[in-house]
């Protein structure tokens, strides 16, 4: 059971070195052209100084100054990431330090694409169970240190970047409907194998990519099939007030299209900005979410639905009754 909660901060942090199509077309045979047709994107940021934890500590400092919950009123972090830098601590435990919270549960949520769904559903939960007063909740994804800049069916596609909210306490409930699923990639249409090292004991494996590989018609067809399947399952969730804006995981504009037409909604009602960021995995709707406030597309009172896919295969969504005042 999800605690009445809202979202009281949110914040992104984004790397400033912009990479356009064009500048891939020294590194791969591709064209702008090409990307803009079938994907919608135009430039990523990449990460040259920064890294995935310190853009993750970032824009959870921003949110949470933003909120004005006290340091000491946060009871949890959850943080999601595929690319983190180290596999211990945690995400969360090093946004923790940064933050310099002194006491309170951290932990990683790792659900590729969909892992800021999975990380506020979960985040909500445990402030019940826990009976936490506050939550940050930040996804955080250096996704240029873990493509293959030689590939051009998949290095065209990512970006890097974090995205963050800060969840508080209410008297109604404002985060409404999860829906948490997965299912087997028994084709592995999407991996990212880490290195696999020899033991005295054992040869290494001989497995690894350590780069995403992806089979980016397999995952199409998969992404469109689910992001409308959790969309009319949202919808006939809460069919007495309907949502009226979404913000989907920005994978593929052309994914989003295909969505906006069998859902039958106006292209106004889905939020954009793949065309900027390209994929940053689990940070996309989190950063949809910060700039659809800051650009004065979501305002307070808006019914706004969240919906994601990605590696897993999971996919997920949930329900945003927003709160926070207009943007000055
Ligand atoms: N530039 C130029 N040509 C290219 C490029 C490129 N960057 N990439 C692939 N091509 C070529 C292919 O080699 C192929 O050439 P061929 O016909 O000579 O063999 C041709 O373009 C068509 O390739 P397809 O893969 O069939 O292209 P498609 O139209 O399917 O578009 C794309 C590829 C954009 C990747 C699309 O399949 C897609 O968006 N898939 C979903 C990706 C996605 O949603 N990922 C999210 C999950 S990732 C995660 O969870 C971490």
């Amino acid at each position: 059971m999800l605690a009445n909660v809202t979202i009281a901060g949110v914040a992104s942090s984004i790397p400033e070195k912009v990479v356009t199509n064009t500048e891939l077309e020294s590194l791969v045979e591709t064209s702008d052209e090409w990307i803009t047709k079938r994907t919608g994107i135009r430039t990523r940021h990449v990460a040259v100084g920064e890294t995935a934890v310190g853009m993750a500590a970032d824009s959870a400092a921003k949110a949470l100054a933003m909120s004005g919950v006290l340091r000491e009123s946060v009871g949890l972090i959850v943080a999601c990431t595929i690319t983190g830098e180290d596999l211990t601590p945690s995400m969360a435990s090093s946004v923790q330090k940064a933050l310099g919270i002194q006491n309170c549960a951290a932990f990683d949520v790792s659900a590729g694409c969909t892992g800021f769904i999975y990380a506020l559903v979960a985040a909500a939960s445990l402030m019940e169970t826990l009976g936490a007063e506050a939550a940050i909740v930040v996804a955080s994804e250096a996704m240029s240190r873990f493509t293959d800049w030689n590939d051009r069916s998949t290095c065209v596609l990512f970006g890097d970047g974090a995205g963050a909210v800060v969840l508080r306490r209410s008297e109604t409930a404002r985060v409404l409907y999860p829906i948490l699923s997965a299912t087997p990639d028994t084709n592995d249409v999407i991996v990212l194998r880490k290195d696999s090292r020899s033991t005295p004991f054992s040869p290494a494996r001989n497995t690894a990519t350590e780069y995403i590989r992806m089979k980016g018609a397999d995952v199409f067809t998969y992404a469109v099939g689910v992001l409308e399947d959790t969309l009319k399952r949202l919808s006939a969730f809460c069919a007495d007030k309907p949502f009226t804006k979404v913000i989907p995981h920005q994978a593929n504009e052309k994914i989003i299209d295909y969505v906006m037409r069998t859902m039958n909604m106006g292209r106004d009602a889905f939020f954009l900005n793949i065309a900027s960021y390209a994929n940053t995995s689990s940070a996309t709707i989190p950063i949809a979410l910060c700039d659809a406030w800051e650009a004065g597309w979501l305002r307070q009172g808006d019914r706004v639905a969240l919906a994601g896919f990605g590696s897993g295969l999971t996919s997920g969504g949930v329900v945003i009754d927003w709160d926070l005042p207009d943007k000055p």
